[in-house]
This record gives C-alpha cells, sequence and structure tokens, in this order.
C-alpha cells in the first residue's frame, strides 16, 4: 500500500499549483495527476454533475490504486467532497478557499475572495463564511471564464489581462488588504492579479496547507514514503493539447517533462 501513488486530481491543470506544493512537501510520495480536461471549466457545471463527476473519478483512481485522494479543486469539493468520502475507502484531502488564514491576516477587516461561480454559490462555501469571516468584511468575487482562458490563452494573454481587469478592479478599488485566491487555477495568474493591486495586498492560496494536511494523514494512517518522486499525468483531454499547456504553465526548466497519458475514469 506504501508504495502506491497519491491520486490527485482536478478539471484540468489548476491542480498543478498544488502539485507543486504536494512535491515540495513530500518528496518521497509518487503521484498520479488526473487533469479532467474534457469537462473543463467546473466552475460553469451544475452541482449535480459534479457530485456524479466527483465521484465517478474517485472511484476509478481508488481502482487503479492510490493510497490516499487530493482533490486538487475547490469547485469539485464545494459540490463533491462529501459524496467522495463516502464513496471511497481512501484519506481524501479536500480543499477550499483561504477564508479563515485570509481574515486572520487582514489588518483592516477587509477581504476579498476569488472563485469559481459554482464555489461561491455552494452552500459549503457559505458555511465557511459564516463560521470564519463573521468579523471581516468580505468582497466575493466569481470569475467566470477565468480558469478556461488561462488554460487556453496562457497567463500572460490579452484574455486573461482583460478578465482581471474587469474582475480585479472592484476588489482594488475596495480597499482589501488580503486575497484568497479560492481556485487552483488562480496561482498561475497571482503575478497578474498582484499588478492589478495596491502593492502590499496579500495574496493567499492553500496549496502549502494542502500539502501539510496530507502529510498528517499520511503519517497517522502509517502510509507515507515508499515512494521516489515519480508523477504521472493523465488527461480525459487531447494529450498533445494538454503537454503545450502543461509546458506553457509549468515551464521546461521544472525538470518534469512528464508524459501525458489518456486516462478514461
Ligand atoms: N481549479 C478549479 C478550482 O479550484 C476549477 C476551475 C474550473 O474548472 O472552473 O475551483
Amino acid at each position: 500500500m506504501n508504495n502506491l501513488p497519491v491520486a490527485v486530481f482536478d478539471s484540468g491543470l489548476g491542480g498543478l499549483t498544488v502539485l507543486r506544493a504536494l512535491r515540495g512537501q513530500l518528496p518521497h510520495e509518487d503521484f498520479f495527476y488526473f487533469a479532467d480536461t474534457r469537462y473543463l471549466p467546473y466552475g460553469d457545471r451544475p452541482e449535480a454533475f459534479l457530485k456524479a463527476r466527483g465521484v465517478l473519478i474517485a472511484e476509478a483512481l481508488a481502482r487503479r490504486g492510490a493510497k490516499a485522494l487530493v482533490i486538487a479543486c475547490n469547485t469539485a469539493t464545494a459540490a463533491a467532497a462529501e459524496a467522495i468520502r463516502a464513496a471511497v475507502d481512501l484519506p481524501v484531502v479536500a480543499m477550499e478557499p483561504g477564508v479563515k488564514p485570509a481574515a486572520a491576516l487582514s489588518q483592516c477587516g477587509k477581504i476579498a475572495v476569488l472563485a469559481t461561480t459554482r464555489t461561491v454559490e455552494s452552500p459549503r462555501f457559505q458555511r465557511l463564511l459564516e463560521q470564519h469571516a463573521r468579523h471581516v468584511d468580505v468582497l466575493v468575487q466569481a470569475c467566470p471564464g477565468l480558469a478556461e482562458a488561462i488554460e487556453s490563452h496562457g497567463p500572460e494573454s490579452a484574455e486573461v489581462a482583460d478578465l482581471l481587469q474587469r474582475f480585479i478592479t472592484p476588489i482594488a478599488d475596495a480597499g482589501v488588504d488580503v486575497v484568497a485566491l479560492g481556485c487552483t487555477h488562480y496561482p498561475w495568474v497571482a503575478e497578474a492579479i498582484a499588478r492589478h493591486l495596491p502593492s502590499g495586498v496579500q495574496l493567499l492560496d492553500t496549496g502549502e496547507a494542502v500539502a501539510r494536511q496530507l502529510s498528517r494523514l499520511l503519517v497517522a494512517s502509517q502510509l507515507h514514503g515508499g515512494g521516489e518522486g515519480q508523477v504521472t499525468l493523465a488527461t480525459s483531454g487531447a494529450p498533445h493539447a494538454v503537454r503545450v499547456t502543461v509546458d506553457r504553465l509549468w515551464g521546461h526548466d521544472s525538470g518534469l517533462h512528464l508524459p501525458i497519458e489518456y486516462w478514461e475514469p
């Protein structure tokens, strides 16, 4: 069991920002990363679809062989985390926007959260706000189209710049001092987001916290170690197209010029 990989999935390549943190903190684990590219973006899809798809993927990953599962997607977590935990007999790490650390960090009592439409409309996100952000003002900004534009056109594209202009300007004007990046795609455009904001505004993503949580869970279940830092990338889309996007996002200097498999859950 210890020799099995940790399975990680996202709608696409946003979860690679989480995989980066996982590999950094857990160099003696192997990872199987699945990008559900055929159904990208998750952010505009109905909750029932995301729940069924999330369970299907989790069950298929468990059958393939995994010692733990990371849902490297805030949208899939919001819709499907509970159903996935009920469906598979594996330690599961899910992720949600960093509302709690953002509220704790804010000096001025005003924070913003960027996430997909489906995430911000979910009951799970509403609960998160009620539990951890009652004492601060929260500007919630859904960013429809942003994850898809990052993958299709690249972080420095005119399409992304237009969307950031639209979504970030109200945040810049509102005087927040912390912005939670509540979608795993958004760290790919953190520099561009920062350029739209006054200097000193902090951007928070939860990749490192997810890696710490996975590490705790693996140790507690005595499943840690046993790998060599191997990564397998798989997609439900077209591997050659995903290859181009991975290289654009991750760069050739990552030491990870990985073959990409087609995989159907
Ligand atoms: N990366 C995903 C998230 O963390 C979803 C992006 C999308 O497919 O809309 O929410």
